[in-house]
């Protein structure tokens, strides 16, 4: 019995300098293991007396429970301990500002082209692109532009290194000559890109952008190029009713050639378009010169129709009141900031011109 005593104190001290969930695995097989030390004194049961079985037996259980009782309790304090643990080491500092991206923004002139794109898709004109460097006779000589005419000069024209048939395209309009060379009549497209000319002030840069747009077939006259205009200056400004005015011009490529001004006025330091007595040019157009249709294989004698080029650069400046062209090519991001449009944003034909 005084034996049981001891084991009770000895069995505790152990518990008490336990440090760690292993050690407590341990002990706890060397009290209660299949040769600990409890188990061997629940064997001496049998040897003893029969009126001392009763009280060995029940003091033993009392200190099998206490025993085990705090051997579960300890348990448990590692188990909270390695929660507690978990807790510091993984918790998450909510008040950490989230990492900034800065997303791009769309350029200006490739929000427009994206715009006037769509309006000309909407009735019918297919997209065609030709190449920057063009040679001569498509830039020129294949539009009936003579080899002594003003444009070739170079003060006018970049022409490449060492190569006088070689250049920097002018105009859009050389892609009027490669469309109607790759196929046959009729012909409706528009063709948006850059151009090159040598000019460089408030309004002009050397590179800049232009839209050109080409409609061959058997009927096609002066009014419907009227209609087609209308039609895109009144959807792409967003405006009911244009003023639109056709003044006589010449093209060496069409016959008879027009300048196109729209009509506006400055309101509170806003342009306002289609109103007003203010004229404001922004396209060249014509009938198709019968020259230009013989030089592609087009039979002038039955196939006629209107081209068109405008500035994509100054639509935008007016469109988004945008007052210096230079800066749309000088890639300041600020600047992009300001005046860029959201990539995510659907572009569509009615945006409004105070966005
Ligand atoms: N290519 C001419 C220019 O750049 C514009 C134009 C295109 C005129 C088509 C008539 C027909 O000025």
């Amino acid at each position: 019995m005084d034996n049981l005593n001891q084991t009770e104190s000895n069995i505790f001290d152990k518990l008490k300098s336990i440090k760690d969930r292993s050690s407590l695995e341990i002990v706890k097989t060397e009290i209660f293991g299949k040769k600990g030390i409890l188990t061997e004194f629940f064997k001496k049961i049998g040897n003893l007396d029969q009126d001392q079985k009763k009280e060995y037996a029940s003091k033993l259980n009392i200190l099998k429970k206490k025993a085990s009782e705090e051997i579960e309790k300890k348990f448990a304090e590692f188990d909270q301990e390695e929660i507690n643990k978990k807790l510091i080491n993984e918790k998450i500092d909510i008040t950490l500002p989230g990492r900034t991206f800065f997303s791009g923004k769309i350029h200006p002139v490739s929000q427009v082209i994206d715009e006037v794109t769509s309006i000309f898709s909407e009735i019918g004109f297919a997209v065609e692109e030709g190449p920057d460097v063009e040679s001569e006779y498509y830039n020129f000589s294949a539009l009936n532009t003579p080899d002594n005419h003003p444009a070739r000069d170079m003060h006018d024209t970049f022409y490449l290194e060492h190569s006088k048939e070689l250049l920097l395209r002018t105009h859009t309009s050389p892609v009027q000559i490669r469309t109607m060379l790759n196929s046959k009549p009729p012909f409706k497209i528009i063709a948006p890109g850059r151009t090159y000319r040598c000019d460089s002030d408030q309004t002009h840069s050397p590179m800049f952008h232009q839209l050109e747009g080409l409609h061959i077939d058997k009927n096609i006259n002066m009014g419907h190029l009227k209609g087609c205009l209308y039609y895109f200056v009144k959807k792409f400004f967003e405006v009911d009713k244009v003023k639109i005015r056709f003044r006589p011009s010449h093209f060496p490529f069409t016959e008879p050639s027009a300048e196109v001004d729209i009509g506006y006025k400055i309101e509170n330091g806003k342009i306002k378009i289609g109103e007003g007595d203010k004229w404001l040019e922004i396209l060249g157009c014509g009938m198709v010169h019968p020259s230009v249709l013989k030089n592609t294989n087009v039979n002038p004698k039955y196939y006629q129709g209107y081209a068109f080029g405008v500035g994509i650069d100054r639509l935008a400046m007016l469109k988004y009141g945008i007052n210096d062209l230079r800066a749309f090519f000088e890639s300041d991001i600020r600047w992009l900031e300001f005046y860029g449009f959201d990539p995510l944003d659907v572009p569509t034909n009615y945006r409004g011109l105070s966005r």
